[in-house]
Order: structure tokens, then sequence, then C-alpha cells
């Protein structure tokens, strides 16, 4: 059974706090977390943001966060009566000096406590709330800042957000959130990995033939169509969330599970990506944005549609990573996500290759090669395909079945949302699952190349239907080289 262990009285202040990503995401797990009574008494939830509210308006406004994101049976009244007293709102405007006077002396007559400030902010205004928090004496020791994605929107910005930052906070201080990191299942690789014998001696470009990493969503932009037309597939997921699981695939054993160890070695994997140039361009990737269409049977509009405007940025990102080193050369990693796709699913397929050579004859058939699928959400678990010979006194006939893993069944427990760990990690101080800044740079560096290639090569967008796997260059991409996208 998991452990709740307690954290030590903190202070968390929440920039953005009325903000979607607080409602949604922050507020929901920091009540999850108090639920199980990790929460010190004294420990103060502060939100601060640019609207004129009382602390009691505020109140409200969680309640009705947490009712739309909760179950009802999860929250609680004895729970919800001491959750809502560590609340407190400010006003504040993190580009002028309205209300940095009001939150420094909410913290001030608790130097000793830790200290978390939380930027789910638009990233523009990530320097400036450093400055500001230091001008008003509140970076100290004990402080962190944490920092939503995304860190810039390509190499040199994040260079200069995180040089900006750093001028205030060390870098053990700064917390960069990648929520995919905090997933119980993006953990697990690392288990899977190294902790079982069986997989590591496989694990390699001679048994396996090719990695798949898909990422779908059926929802589309929605009310973000403005944000993402500035960002797209490419830059919201893949610069993150899809390389963060590329690595932790592809990487080599850390020496320990200490953070500089895992670290290392993932920059190690996102140096060794082969980056793709105005000639491969065309071959190696695919762009895409979905039409009308429609999902489990409701019409759904197209992105421009949603947007309000014609546009070719990519809703749909697929594309075929080569990582030049010992263990990965010639064996690819095939990327796609995409939005409002047939489903939201995640999962990694590890496709090994076929046996060397066949003793059954072709009137045998079945004869597939193994198959390890992990399935990072929804129903979490992994299924390893295994041949087998099918029951029967006729002629010997091979069949593929699975061995299936369930964890909800196995654990029979709620798997937490990823920011209830992330949010835990913060106030423990252990940077392990955030982003250092040279991953964050190292990544951007073999995307922006792509983001310049596209622009060489005038990299058209393909539409697709909405509910469809988005467009035909993602299976042309895969077919090219002989191989086709996993479907159950
Ligand atoms: C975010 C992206 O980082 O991840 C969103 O900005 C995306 O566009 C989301 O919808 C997906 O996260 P999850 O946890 O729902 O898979």
């Amino acid at each position: 059974m998991a452990q709740f262990v307690p954290v030590e009285t903190f202070d968390l202040v929440i920039f953005g706090g009325t903000g979607d990503l607080a409602q949604r995401k922050l507020l929901p797990s920091l009540f999850h977390r108090d639920s199980d009574g990790q929460f010190p008494e004294g420990s103060r939830i502060i939100a601060a943001s640019r609207g004129e509210l009382s602390r009691d308006e505020f109140v409200d406004l969680v309640r009705k966060a947490l009712e739309t994101y909760l179950k009802a049976e999860e929250l609680t009244d004895d729970v919800w009566q001491r959750f809502a007293a560590r609340l407190d709102y400010v006003t504040l405007d993190i580009t002028t000096p309205d209300g940095w006077q009001t939150l420094a002396g909410m913290l001030a007559p608790h130097e000793d406590r830790i200290r978390a400030f939380y930027l789910a902010t638009i990233p523009s205004l990530f320097g400036e709330t450093a400055r500001q928090l230091s001008e008003y004496g509140m970076v100290n020791d004990r402080a962190r800042i944490v920092l939503e994605k995304p860190v810039g929107s390509d190499r040199h910005s994040a260079h200069e957000i995180n040089d900006a930052v750093g001028q205030y906070f060390d870098e053990r201080q700064i917390y960069r959130i990648d929520h995919y990191l905090g997933k119980e299942t993006v953990q697990n690789l690392s288990a899977l990995r190294f902790a079982n014998s069986l997989l590591e001696p496989l694990w390699n470009r001679t048994h396996i033939d090719h990695v798949q990493i898909t990422v779908a969503e059926h929802i589309g932009t929605g009310n973000r169509a403005q944000f993402y037309d500035r960002t797209g597939a490419l830059r919201d997921m893949v610069q993150n969330h899809m390389l963060q699981l590329l690595c932790l695939v592809a990487m080599e054993a850390p020496l320990s599970m200490h953070h500089d160890d895992i670290r290392n070695e993932k920059i190690k994997v996102l140096k060794a990506l082969r980056p793709i140039t105005p000639d491969s361009v065309k071959r190696t990737t695919a762009r895409g944005q979905y039409a009308a269409g429609a999902i489990g049977g409701e019409a759904v509009p197209g992105y421009a549609d949603e947007l309000g405007d014609k546009s070719d940025r990519e809703t749909f990102v697929a594309l075929r990573a080569d990582i030049d080193n010992w263990r990965w050369n010639g064996t690819p990693f095939y990327l796609r996500t995409g939005k409002r796709l047939p489903q939201k699913s995640s999962e990694i397929v590890i496709q090994f290759r076929s046996v060397a050579h066949s003793i059954f004859g072709d009137a045998a058939g079945g004869l597939e090669a193994n198959r390890l699928i992990i399935r990072l959400q929804p129903n979490e678990g992994m299924m390893l395909t295994m041949v087998t010979k099918e029951p029967g006194p006729g002629g010997f006939q091979l069949r593929s079945l699975p061995l299936n893993l369930s964890f909800s069944e196995a654990f029979q427990l709620r798997y937490p949302d990823a920011y209830e760990r992330l949010l835990m990690e913060v106030l423990r101080g252990n940077p392990a699952l955030f982003m250092h800044r040279d991953e964050v740079d190292a990544a951007w560096a073999w995307i922006d190349g792509i983001i310049d290639a596209w622009s060489d090569a005038a990299m058209p967008v393909q539409p697709y239907v909405a509910g469809t796997w988005g467009p035909t260059a993602s299976a042309v991409l895969l077919d090219r080289d002989d191989r086709a996208w996993y479907q159950e």
C-alpha cells in the first residue's frame, strides 16, 4: 500500500490562482493530499491573481471548482472545512507594484516555513514574477519556484526565461513541470526497465525492430484555441511530454534513481537524436489539422471554426526519431500526437523483431513478432503478445495471444492525478520529476531544427477528419519503412 508521509508545514502561493489550471488541477490535487492527511496544521495555500476578490469569494470559487472536478463522495465536509481554512487570496498584478507588499506581509511571519511559488501563468511573466519576489524579500533559502510548461516557445526564449528566473533562484530551487513525469505509469517505466531482469538484455537494436509512442486526445482546442494557435502540437506535446517518454524508454540505466543520474542519461538521449533537416523533413514528419467530423457519434467542428480564423497551425504531428547511438542505431522511434483523434489514449509499443527463422511452414500462420504494449492511460497496464500453439488435433496452428496486466485490477487503487505527486515533490524538495534547464535546452535544440526545416521546406499541413487517426501522411510515414501504426 502507498504510504502518505506528511510534508513539512508550508506556504504555497499560486500565481494565476483563479485560472483554469489552478481550478481544474492544482486545487483538486491539493484537496486530495489534504484528505489523505499529508498537510500539517497551519499550512497555507494562497492564490494570487489580478481579480478583485475577497477571501470569502475566493473560497466560494474553490468550492465550486471542487464540486466540478471531484466526485461527490470525495468532497467530504470535514476535509473541506480543514482545506477551506488554509485558503487565502491576494489581489496582485505581476507587472505593477500592486499587491506585492500585501503578499510579502502575509509570508513574513513564517520565514522558517517551506515556501513554494507556483507560476500557473503565461511564461513571459516568469522572469518578472521572480524579480518581484526577490525585490519584496520573499526569496529565502527555503523558497522554491515552480514553472508551468511551456518554458518558452523555442530555445532562445527558454534561455531568456531560465536566465531571468535564475538571477533570483538557484537551479536547485527551480521546478519545471512536465506533468507527464508525475503520472504513475510514466514513473513505472523505470521500474519496468530496471527492476526486471527479463527485459533489459532485449532492450536494444538487436531485438527491437522499432518503438511507437502515441499520445492521442479526443478533445479539441476549445477555449484554448488562441493560445494553441501560437503553439501547435510539436511545441505543446512533443517538445516536452513525448520527448520525456522517449528518453525514459531509450536511456541507459542511470547509476541510481538520483535526479542528477537520471537527468544525465536523458540528456545523452536528447543529444543523440538525429537532426531533422530540410532535406529529410518531408520523409520523417507529418503535420495535420483537424477538419469537422464526429467523435463517439457526436459532430465536432473543425479547428479553423473553433479558432474563428484560417490557420496553418498543426493539431497533429507524427515523426520518425532516430537515436544515433550504439543501443538504438537502426531502431526508429515513431511518435504521434494529436487532438480530435478517435479516443484519449497514450501508449508505448515496443515491437520486437521476428524470430530468425520459422520452422513451422506457412500453413501454421500467426507467426507474429512479440510486442510489448505499455498503456499509460487509460486502462493503465501492460500487454505482451506471445505466440502459442492453438490447441486441437488438426495441423500445427500458431496464434498470437496477450499476457495482460491491468494495474487497476492488480492494485485496486485510485490513480492519483500527476499534479498530486508533483506538488508533494516540490514541497519535499525533490527535483527528480522535474526538468533541469539543460534538458529543456537539449529538447528545444532538436525541436527548433524541425520547426526551421518545416519552414524551409514549406511543409504542408494536411487536413484530417476529426475522429480519425490523423492525415494520410502519418500512415505513409511508417508505410515507407514497411511498418504500420499499431491499432488494437
Ligand atoms: C498539456 C497540453 O501539457 O497536456 C494540452 O498543453 C494537453 O494541450 C495535455 O491536452 C494532455 O495531458 P493529459 O494528462 O490529459 O494527457
